[in-house]
């Protein structure tokens, strides 16, 4: 079961359910806000201050940022990762099976883009839904020149303790820590207990959050970067869309594709990014 429902104030979203799972997932921003594999508890966090109103972000579920992640790399007053999660998407609903569920939601360029990035693109994003969550991120390039993208699922995971969860398939590789923005190598699983913004690099391999005795697992493809983020106390505060103390239960793994990993697509060729969660 599919079905097309909206919030009191008109903001739109799919609401799905099959023997495996059920989600949510906004018409702005082909944003998945809620999904619950009905095997075990929920594993995608949802800020319970978040708006749900036209041209601000969802707070949680998995905003797409693209064609730019992070602040525009030359026009700092850009919108903050790209305009596609506050952009209007149309769907298409290619499987409502017993056990299994497939959306594509589809951005074009338009006349609004085209004043934000002039390039002419065709956006896909497809959800597979059953016991996992696979969603493939793919770009066309509908122009008659290349251009270059960065991108990430900016993922937020709920976990019941973010102090006693570790973060594994990271060590040894390096990081670009944004916040001193110095590079240092992770010597070991990463263990929040502060604010952390770092763009880890060269990651090719799957992540693993061990949260008790849950795990969740993240295979990303097309990408080689992956950005952890919690805001932790004092930046949470500055945030009208979080609670003081939801950083305790959230974390952010985002398959991505960023600094020097960013694409370049010519004109009538096309680039995908997927992730699988499960
Ligand atoms: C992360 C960035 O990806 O997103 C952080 O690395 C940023 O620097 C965070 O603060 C949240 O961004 P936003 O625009 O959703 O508040």
């Amino acid at each position: 079961m599919i079905r097309l429902e909206q919030f009191e104030n008109g903001f739109e979203y799919l609401e799905l359910e099959n023997e495996l799972c059920k989600a949510k997932i906004a018409l702005q921003g082909a944003h998945l806000f809620s999904f619950d594999p009905k095997s075990q508890k929920p594993i995608i966090w949802l800020s319970e201050k978040s708006h749900f109103k036209l041209g601000s972000a969802i707070r949680g579920g998995i905003p797409i940022c693209w064609p730019w992640f992070g602040d525009h790399s030359d026009d700092s007053t850009l919108p903050k990762h790209g305009f596609a999660r506050t952009s209007l998407f149309d769907y298409e609903i290619l499987k409502d099976e017993k056990a299994l569920s497939q959306i594509k939601f589809v951005l074009k360029s338009s006349k609004s883009s085209l004043t934000l990035w002039p390039y002419a693109f065709e956006l896909n994003v497809i959800f597979t839904l059953c016991d996992t969550l696979h969603i493939e991120l793919n770009t066309k390039n509908c122009d008659e020149k290349s251009f270059s993208i960065t991108q990430g699922f900016h993922t937020y995971f709920k976990v019941s303790n973010v102090q006693k969860t570790s973060i594994l398939g990271i060590e040894n590789k390096t990081y670009l820590d944004f916040l001193v923005k110095k590079d240092f190598v992770q010597d070991r699983p990463l263990v929040i207990d502060k604010e952390v913004d770092r763009i880890y690099k060269a990651i090719s391999n799957d992540i693993e959050i061990v949260d008790g005795e849950t795990q969740i697992n993240i295979k990303t493809r097309g990408s080689n970067s992956t950005v952890i983020w919690n805001p932790w106390i004092e930046k949470s505060k500055t945030m009208s869309d979080m609670s003081i103390d939801s950083y305790k239960n959230m974390l952010c793994i985002e398959s991505a594709n960023v600094l020097d990993d960013f694409k370049v697509i010519k004109p009538d060729e096309s680039c995908s990014l997927s992730v699988t969660i499960s």
